[in-house]
């Protein structure tokens, strides 16, 4: 029985580490898809660290004057089921026909990765027909750290067209995946500060356990070292009176003289009376 248990015991875990690993496993090929046009180590680890984008499809609406676009683009894979393409320009048509433009092919990519950002490029799309002296359009997709999103939105930022030379579409996309990693947010003093309170709280619940428990302690006195704490008190209730009572100290003398010896002889007094009877 105890080895049955055990045994479904590993089993539970390797299955565990297993689903845990396979997402992983699984994402890293996604991004091997995309050829890099320049192949370095740098690009590379960029592009992996935007692996979580992967095998989905992120669409985005345009319109300029009557046309309607949709752009469609898939990091490393067949943007719209379209071989090969990165992203693709839909057209809608008054006809419900589309037309379909690859923008940039993923086989030409070129990554850019900072701190906060990584920049992709997607390269060799058809050639434009009558502007940009004809060349081939090209893709670039800003992906920037907000790190309350997991994967945001495909955004068309500009379509530049009107130039000679080096035409290109800008995307731009929100994503946690390209955020650095978290710094520890609490100052040495904070720290210091907690691990403070949490030395407090675990005093005061064992001191409280060990009166109550072995020491037998009811009440207040329960609260450990009672007598030491009472005489930190009075000594700084003692302390705070000579520093902040603004009341002449040469007139308290005098005063006490008065009160207090009267007080204290009193009791004594008292007890020598009841004694006899
Ligand atoms: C992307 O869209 C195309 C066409 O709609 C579809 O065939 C393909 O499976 C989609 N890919 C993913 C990863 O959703
Ligand atoms: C990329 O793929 C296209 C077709 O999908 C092909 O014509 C082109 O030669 C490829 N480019 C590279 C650099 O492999």
């Amino acid at each position: 029985m105890q080895r049955l248990r055990n045994s479904i015991g590993d089993c539970l875990l390797v299955c565990i580490v297993a689903i845990q690993l396979f997402p992983l496993l699984y994402a890293n090929n996604v991004t091997k898809n995309c050829k890099l046009n320049f192949e370095t180590e740098s690009e590379r680890k960029a592009l992996a660290r935007i692996e979580p984008l992967g095998h989905r499809n992120f669409s985005a609406d345009f319109v300029i004057g009557e046309d309607k676009y949709t752009y469609v683009f898939q990091l490393c894979g067949d943007a719209g089921g379209v071989p090969g393409a990165g992203i693709v320009q839909v057209k809608v048509q008054k006809t419900e026909q589309k037309s379909v433009t690859i923008i940039g092919l993923y086989n030409s990519t070129e990554v850019i990765g900072g701190t906060d950002y990584v920049w992709l490029s997607y390269g060799n799309g058809e050639k434009y027909d009558n502007h940009c002296s004809q060349e081939q359009r090209k893709a670039f997709v800003m992906i920037f750290c907000n790190r309350n999103i997991n994967v945001g939105q495909l955004e068309v930022v500009q379509e530049n067209r009107e130039r000679k030379q080096n035409c290109f579409y800008l995307f731009k996309l929100e994503s946690s995946a390209v955020c650095p990693p978290m710094e520890h947010k609490l100052g040495a003093g904070s720290i210091i500060l907690i691990i403070g309170f949490c030395l407090v709280a675990v005093y005061l619940i064992v001191g409280f356990l060990y009166q109550r428990l072995v020491v037998g302690a009811k009440g207040i006195e329960q609260f450990p070292n009672y007598a030491f704490w009472v005489e930190v008190g009075n000594l700084s209730a003692d302390g705070c009176d000579f520093v902040c009572r603004s009341r002449d100290r040469d007139e308290t003398p005098a005063y006490r003289g008065v009160s207090t010896e009267p007080l204290d002889e009193e009791p004594e007094e008292r007890d020598d009376h009841l004694l006899p009877m």
